[in-house]
């Protein structure tokens, strides 16, 4: 029984197995019909627009690159491979590259190049090789770069300069050298030399002159030129060789306090206009000896770190210029500004004050500054609005952020009616009163932001605002917005209040912001109190940033008062990453009223469902993320409302299949991201359901790696019109294939060698079929053929010698289990007991682990006899009757009379008719019966004993037995 079951259980998995093969089978046939060949992926680098954009960016960071990639596309106009870990810049590298305009290679380990390696980039404006580690620029480096106009080698460790590395570059605008370890001057003379150069910056490097005749003998071109932090000892400048210099930065120049001045001239700096002089260590009549040689044109000076006590001398020389208009007295710990201070200043219109250590300012230390437009107080220690300001009338700018202000009064901005931009954030206002700003008529941007204050208490009620565009109160502690709150802001555009504390926003909140296009409210603490009149009379609102709020739902049933039904403008809803568990439910009118909607962002809501209505309410929909949900499956249905969709952002959905996009008509779909998805395969159904397609992640999925998957591999690899980002990084996840097995490593080749190779399988399979089909109906047929063949070759083998029976045993015996009783009892005693035959019993004698039918077959054939111990049981059993069979068999095939059949019941003819094997049998043969031995069981073990005895090579009728007893 056990037997049966396991051949059985055999089958049944054979035949699990050819259903398989032919499912593979029938894949390869739908992959070789099916167009392969629409997508393409780089291997370490993106495109930014589609292929055929003839403005192509390429993008390759940080991707631990050690060398360039390979396949870059040849069309690329912008090179992007900064922040890797390449080392070394190959000859062969950048090779037909040929409209390439900018390269940017900074933040890697250069540390050579190849001399020619930018040979081919003959269409290159920048190259950036910014923070790397170059020591030398070899003479061949630039070899080709004709047309570069910006060079950035800033922030290496370079040291030496080849005479001749630069003399291609002779359309070089903009040189940075800043942070490296040049000496000398003269190493970069070959590059002063082209008259188009207009920008250098070699600060931060190892300077100790700074000499005219070092770098030119004739006029350049130079308008900007950073000598900033360079040990300089001397800075002189003998002809007049840098007519056209504008700016000029000498900061932190000559740290120890020597650094000779020699402008022979002071027309030789006649066009300066800016001038940085942050951190110069000097006395004040050097100072006064410098300014002077900038006297006709300096406008702008920047002085910072200089110290409080020389202030005085420094800000006298400079406003003495009479064309002084912006001054910039940064980081210089000045405390309080005097009356004195900037008396002489009365032309300027830009003073920036900040980050100084000042706690007050004399009422009348501005008090000559009739022109000034933008003052900067911002990062000081000011307990209130100075008072000095209210004369300021023509001021536009006023900075006043990170101080200490602790009140606001109503006299504070009093005379600024002209003042256009305001920031106070980042200090300690603990209230706003109506009248604060009442004088601010022209009040155009107010930063008010992180401070302390509660409420908005009225200030905006009142209309003096209306001009006011930009109201940013970000960071604060605003916990509630009050009905009308806003009502005066009649022209506000944006208002942003991310990071309050807001948790009610009262129905009519925003009443009065008719104009207002950007209301960002992210980071509060709104639940859901949004009704449907919370954002009315916001018609014009464009932009709503509710994101990380605490807003969550508890059904996914439409809501009474869908929150946006007022927002007809609105184009750009983002809400994504409610507090704490997310918004579980989306409801299914949430979007209602939102006709105009875009762009909806959804994200990392804990959402597990989307209702097939949620949409409908937002037909022109085109940008959809929807990612970090728990979706798990997605249906067709939410997305038949929004045909326009054209980016779909999806990743680490939990989605196991793109199944939904069959049937969701996604025809203008052009940018996919399922990246981190459970995703096992892509079926070419789901491909061609979004024609559109130009972009798709798919990284960190669970791909399965075998010919199932070919289809997709090959679609991988193919480079055509969509762009498979990193699809070279797919890993594949099947059980048997080894960890960090890429999916694009499998050769797909042997699955598709093409159609033969189908044609084959197939062969191999219906030839199969038709086999296992033929041994399931008729298997007994087959195997008797089967033993039929295997006995001929036995029997060929055995004809020639016709030796005496070499078996080990004289008789199998073949009965059923239930007859093994008299078997054991009767039988076994006497014939091996008392007669002393060796016998074959198969649950003692068979080898444990050989197959059941060569045991058999071993057994018919290593016995001379095979006694048949036949019941009505033995009868109905298939192996048995195999085993008579088989004996029978060897009767036909070796002319010898092997089968013995003893009967242990007596059995009536027609009981024996369905088993035509055995009538056939009985009727040719004779046989023993146990119950007709009846009394004399002697005469019954005689007979077997005789017909036992019988050793004869050839066919030999056996006397005893034949004739005898025949019941039928
Ligand atoms: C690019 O990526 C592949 C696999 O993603 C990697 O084997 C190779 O080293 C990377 N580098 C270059 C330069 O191609
Ligand atoms: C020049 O290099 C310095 C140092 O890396 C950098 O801070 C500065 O922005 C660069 N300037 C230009 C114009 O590239
Ligand atoms: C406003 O400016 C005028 C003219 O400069 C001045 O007389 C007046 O005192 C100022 N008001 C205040 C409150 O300082
Ligand atoms: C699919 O969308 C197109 C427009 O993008 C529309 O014309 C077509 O009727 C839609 N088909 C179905 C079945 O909704």
């Amino acid at each position: 029984m056990e037997l049966r079951n396991t051949t059985m259980a055999a089958r049944r998995s054979g035949a699990a197995y050819y259903q398989q093969s032919v499912a593979q089978c029938f894949l390869l046939c739908c992959c070789i019909f099916v167009n392969p060949g629409i997508g393409y992926s780089l291997k370490n680098c993106t495109v930014r627009e589609t292929l055929d954009d003839p403005n192509m960016k390429v993008v390759c960071t940080m991707r631990k690159l050690q060398a360039i990639p390979d396949d870059i596309p040849q069309k690329v106009r912008t090179l992007d491979i900064s922040c890797n870990n390449i080392a070394l810049i190959k000859k062969s590298d950048f090779k037909d590259l040929m409209v390439v305009n900018i390269l940017n290679m900074s933040s890697n380990q250069i540390c050579f190049v190849e001399g020619g390696a930018f040979l081919d980039l003959v269409t290159l404006k920048e190259l950036n090789l910014a923070d790397n580690k170059l020591t030398t620029l070899t003479e061949d480096l630039f070899l080709g770069l004709g047309n570069l106009s910006v060079l950035r080698l800033d922030n290496n460790l370079i040291k030496t300069i080849a005479s001749l590395s630069f003399h291609c570059l002779s359309n070089l605008q903009k040189l940075n050298l800043t942070r490296n370890r040049l000496k000398f001057l003269k190493d970069i003379h070959p590059i002063l030399q082209f008259t188009n150069l207009q920008e250098l910056f070699i600060g931060f490097n190892r300077f100790t002159t700074f000499q005219s005749q070092e770098i030119s003998n004739t006029s350049m071109g130079l308008q900007v030129l950073d000598v900033s932090s360079n040990p300089l000892g001397v800075f002189r400048i003998t002809g007049d060789v840098l007519p056209h210099l504008q700016t000029l930065n000498l900061s932190f120049s000559g740290p120890n306090g020597s650094l000779e001045w020699d402008v022979l001239n002071s027309s030789f700096l006649s066009s300066v206009s800016i001038l940085n002089l942050n951190g110069v260590n000097m006395s004040s009549d050097w100072v006064d000896m410098v300014l002077q040689s900038f006297n006709s044109s300096l406008k702008q000076l920047t002085l910072y770190n200089i110290g409080e006590e020389r202030i005085k001398t420094f800000t006298d020389a400079a406003c003495r210029i009479p064309k002084l208009r912006v001054l910039r007295l940064l980081q210089s710990n000045i405390l309080f500004v005097s009356e004195e201070m900037l008396q002489s200043c009365n032309k300027l219109t830009e003073l920036d004050l900040s980050n100084n250590l000042l706690t007050e300012l004399s009422n009348s230390s501005f008090k000559s500054m009739t022109q000034l437009d933008t003052l900067n107080l911002g990062k000081n220690r000011l307990s209130s609005v100075p008072n000095v300001i209210r004369n300021l009338q023509s001021l536009h700018q006023l900075d006043l952020s990170v101080n200490n202000i602790n009140k606001l009064h109503c006299s504070d901005f009093v005379n600024l009616t002209g003042l256009s931009i305001l920031h106070i954030y980042h200090n300690k206002i603990p209230n706003i009163e109506g009248c604060v700003f009442q004088h601010l008529r022209d009040l155009k941007v107010l930063n008010i932001g992180t401070n302390k204050f509660l409420t908005l208490a009225g200030a905006f009620k009142n209309g003096f605002q209306q001009q006011l565009e930009i109201l940013d109160l970000r960071g604060g502690l605003l916990e509630t917005l009050s009905n009308g709150d806003f009502k005066g802001l009649t022209s506000l555009q944006s208002l942003v209040m991310y990071n309050n504390k807001i948790s009610v926003i009262e129905n009519g909140a925003f009443e009065g912001l008719g104009n207002l296009i950007n209301l960002h409210l992210a980071s509060n603490k709104i639940t859901r109190v949004l009704t449907g009149d919370t954002f009315k009379g916001l018609t014009k609102l464009k932009e709503l940033n509710l994101s990380s709020n605490r807003i969550s739902y508890e059904t996914q049933g439409e809501l009474n008062y869908p929150p946006f039904c007022l927002l007809s403008s609105l184009e750009i809803l983002i809400i994504f990453s409610q507090h704490p568990a997310g918004m579980i439910y989306l409801p299914s009118n949430f979007l209602k009223g939102l006709k105009s909607l875009l762009v909806f962002n959804a994200k990392n809501l804990n959402i597990r469902s989307l209702h097939p209505n949620t949409f409908i309410y937002t037909p022109k929909l085109l940008s959809l993320d929807i990612s970090l949900n728990e979706f798990r499956v997605l249906s067709p249905e939410p997305f038949l409302p929004v045909p326009r969709l054209n980016q779909l952002f999806l990743s680490k959905a939990q989605l196991p299949s793109l199944d939904f996009l069959i049937g969701a008509n996604l025809t203008q779909l052009s940018l996919l991201k399922v990246t981190n998805n459970a995703l096992t395969a892509i079926s070419p159904e789901e491909i061609t359901s979004i024609p559109a397609l130009s972009y798709i992640e798919l990284k960190y999925n669970a791909f399965i790696c075998d010919c199932s998957n070919s289809w997709f591999i090959n679609w991988l690899k193919e480079s055509n019109k969509i762009q498979v980002v990193y699809a070279y990084d797919y890993e594949c996840k099947n059980p048997v294939v080894p960890k960090d097995t890429k999916l694009l490593e499998l050769d797909t080749n042997y699955c598709s060698i093409s159609f033969l190779c189908f044609i084959s399988t197939t062969c191999v399979v219906l030839f199969t079929l038709i086999v296992s089909y033929t041994y399931h109906l008729l298997r007994w047929q087959v195997v008797y053929a089967y033993y039929l063949f295997l006995a001929y070759l036995h029997d060929t083998k055995r004809r020639k010698t016709c030796a005496p029976h070499k078996g080990q045993y004289d008789a199998f015996i073949s009965y059923n289990a239930h007859d093994e009783p008299w078997v054991l009892r009767e039988l076994l005693p006497k014939l091996e007991g008392e007669q002393g035959w060796r016998l074959c019993l198969h649950h003692r004698d068979f080898q444990p682990g050989k197959p059941i039918m060569d045991n058999i077959t071993d057994a018919i054939y290593g016995c001379r006899k095979t006694i048949c111990v036949i019941s009505r049981r033995y009868l109905e059993s298939e192996w048995c009757s195999r085993e008579i069979q088989m004996a029978n068999f060897r009767l036909l095939d070796e002319q010898k009379d092997v089968l013995i059949l003893v009967f242990l019941e007596d059995i009536p003819a027609q009981e024996l008719s369905p088993y035509h094997r055995m009538r056939r049998l009985v009727k040719k043969r004779t046989y023993l019966s146990w119950p007709r031995a009846g009394e004399h069981p002697g005469v019954f073990w005689e007979k077997l004993r005789l017909a036992l005895e019988t050793r004869n090579c050839t066919a030999e009728e056996n006397p005893l037995l034949s004739g005898e007893e025949r019941p039928l």
